[in-house]
């Protein structure tokens, strides 16, 4: 690692940053200055957690292949979009753009036994879908088998490679969905009933089972809040001391 020592810069730290933080040690790094895989480490343990794209396509011998991705979101809504990254050339990139149809699927925290051993380096003729005791559905729309057990599974056409930096950005289009009843609610995919996994940093998963909600406002609503605090407080009189 060529990360530099904490370093205290009170002097130096821009006004306004949260005083817990101007109390404490700062690390400044300059991304010049570190090398590439500790670049790496620090980057996946700071965006945090990341959603899991289970991509399963096939390879030139009609070998099922399905590997983790989480380097992973949702691009657009019209025409429906989603984004992987695959960092550097893997089976998977190979087979995507061999036949330009792949399928994402999502695994819920009870098969997440399931994807770490999906993601070991198997050679291409050997299926992942074998050893990890998974099912390669037929999809409707794709040649690219789904994974059976996953509640969700997002068929996908291929739009564009974008290479970016040492990665490759794989943007595909939904064709077709298939959701097991099971994880739906109403017209929605149930973040309770669906308990998607997401990555840390290096072996550490997330589960999604501590929900909760907060409404989005509006800025009229913010400026009404904040009247009606006001309101109170003067209301209150001054602050009592002693
Ligand atoms: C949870 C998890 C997430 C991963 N995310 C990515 C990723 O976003 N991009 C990537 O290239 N590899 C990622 N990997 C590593 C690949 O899954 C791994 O290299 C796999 O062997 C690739 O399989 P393939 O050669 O069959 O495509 C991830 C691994 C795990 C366990």
């Amino acid at each position: 690692m060529h990360l530099s020592p904490p370093t205290t810069t009170q002097d130096e730290r821009p006004l306004g940053r949260d005083p817990l933080l101007a109390a404490s040690a700062v690390r400044e790094l300059d991304p010049a200055n570190v090398a590439p895989r500790a670049l790496y480490g620090l980057l996946t343990s700071i965006v945090v957690p990341r959603p899991i794209a289970w991509v399963s396509s096939v390879g030139p011998n009609g070998v099922a292949n399905v590997a983790p991705h989480s380097y992973f979101t949702v691009l657009a809504h019209q025409p429906p979009m989603l984004g992987f990254v695959s960092v550097g050339i893997k089976d998977t990139l190979r087979n995507v753009e061999r036949t330009g149809e792949y399928v994402i699927n999502v695994a819920g925290e009870d098969l997440a036994d399931r994807v770490n051993p999906s993601a070991a380096n198997f050679p291409p003729e050997e299926s992942e879908f074998a050893w990890a005791g998974l099912t390669a559905e037929p999809s409707r729309r794709v040649s690219a088998p789904a994974v059976a057990e996953a509640p969700v599974s997002m068929e996908m056409r291929l739009i564009e490679i974008k290479p970016i930096g040492d990665c490759f950005l794989v943007i595909g289009e939904v064709v077709h969905l298939r959701l097991a009843e099971a994880v739906m609610r109403g017209d929605r995919v149930a973040p309770d009933l669906l308990r998607a996994i997401g990555r840390l940093a290096g072996s550490t998963y997330t589960r999604t089972a501590d929900l909760f909600e907060l409404q989005r406002p509006t800025y009229a609503g913010l400026l009404t809040e904040r009247a009606g605090n006001a309101g109170a407080r003067d209301a209150a009189g001054p602050p009592r001391r002693g």
